[in-house]
């Protein structure tokens, strides 16, 4: 198995239950109040780490409770922390999460820490360990830090897997560096201008980023599965019923699962349908980590169904 490099954000999850959403300029009461650990990045990592990927995190926290709070979690799911600098310049990254009774969220995130994950401190982390890995990257920390490590990545031969969250505009340059591109529906639809509501015309979206110069697309399209692209075909693999309870970090968790199959080198059907089984896991429980399955409870998901 390849090891997993995570080059992204770790925050900590405030989070609220609510019967509803809230409109602007009304309280509402919550249900229940957590903090939890979270950010793209460190979900992915956990989730990775769950599966039994041997993890290597690359990232900032500030020098606060917070900040030491992801260092416990990191070192009690076995991540390798040494690439997580510690700054007294910035607090560690928040995420305000509202989640519904539907299980839906909301998150505002404010990045603190992670906005300082520089260019340059990547790439004097970059480079461990040295052998051949799958390099996960997410949009929480800035984008010229993204587009090198995707760069240098490349130019190393890893598998790089990039979740274009938050979406934001990007170079074809970027994309050029992409093995994997994850976008859920929406991003897929503010990435490429085009609608996205049915597969075809999410396959359609997807064609625009390949021709663009990423290698493959997989959407994630919630509970309807997900949508695989590459120059030849289009795989509709669907997705699991569960009953949900939040959907926070449900994408981190099925692009953990599609890294954990590029690393064992699984063949393109069974890497989606393990993708969407953890994907689907993480959703059973509350916050963004506490339903991440192990590598048995998500085989346990594809055998259920
Ligand atoms: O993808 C979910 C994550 O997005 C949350 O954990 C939050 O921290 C934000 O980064």
């Amino acid at each position: 198995m390849l090891p997993i490099q995570v080059i992204g954000s770790l925050n900590i999850d405030l989070t609220v239950v609510l019967p509803r959403f809230h409109l602007p300029g009304e309280t509402l009461t919550g249900q229940d109040f957590r903090v939890y650990p979270g950010g793209k990045g460190g979900n992915q990592a956990v989730a990775a780490a769950r599966l039994g990927a041997q993890v290597y995190f690359v990232g900032m926290v500030g020098e606060d409770d917070n900040g030491r709070l992801y260092q416990r979690v990191m070192q009690e799911e076995g991540i390798r922390a040494d690439g997580v600098g510690i700054t007294s310049e910035a607090p560690t990254g928040v995420a305000l999460i509202e989640v519904d009774s539907k299980g839906e969220n909301r998150i505002a995130v404010v990045p603190g820490a992670n906005a300082l994950v520089e260019d340059a401190f990547v790439e004097e982390k970059q480079g461990y360990p040295p052998e051949k890995k799958v390099c996960m990257l997410q949009l929480e920390i800035p984008l010229y830090s993204v587009t090198r490590a995707a760069q240098r990545a490349r130019q190393r031969g890893d598998i790089v897997v990039l979740d274009p969250a938050p979406a934001i505009p990007l170079q074809d340059s970027l994309l050029g560096y992409v093995d994997y591109i994850t976008p859920n529906e929406g991003e897929l639809s503010r990435l490429t201008g085009l609608p996205t509501g049915t597969l075809e015309e999410a396959e359609a979206a997807a064609r625009q980023l390949l021709e663009r110069g990423a290698g493959h697309v997989v959407a994630k399209l919630g509970g309807n599965g997900c949508l695989y692209v590459d120059q030849e075909r289009a795989i509709h693999a669907p997705g699991f019923q569960v009953k949900v309870v939040d959907t926070t970090a449900a994408g981190d968790s099925f692009n953990a699962g599609l890294a954990f199959a590029l690393a064992n080198g699984y063949e393109t059907e069974r890497m989606l349908r393990f993708a969407n089984a953890v994907g689907a896991c993480s959703t059973t429980g509350a916050g963004a980590q506490s339903a991440m399955p192990t590598f048995e409870q998500a085989e346990a998901m594809l055998k259920r169904d």
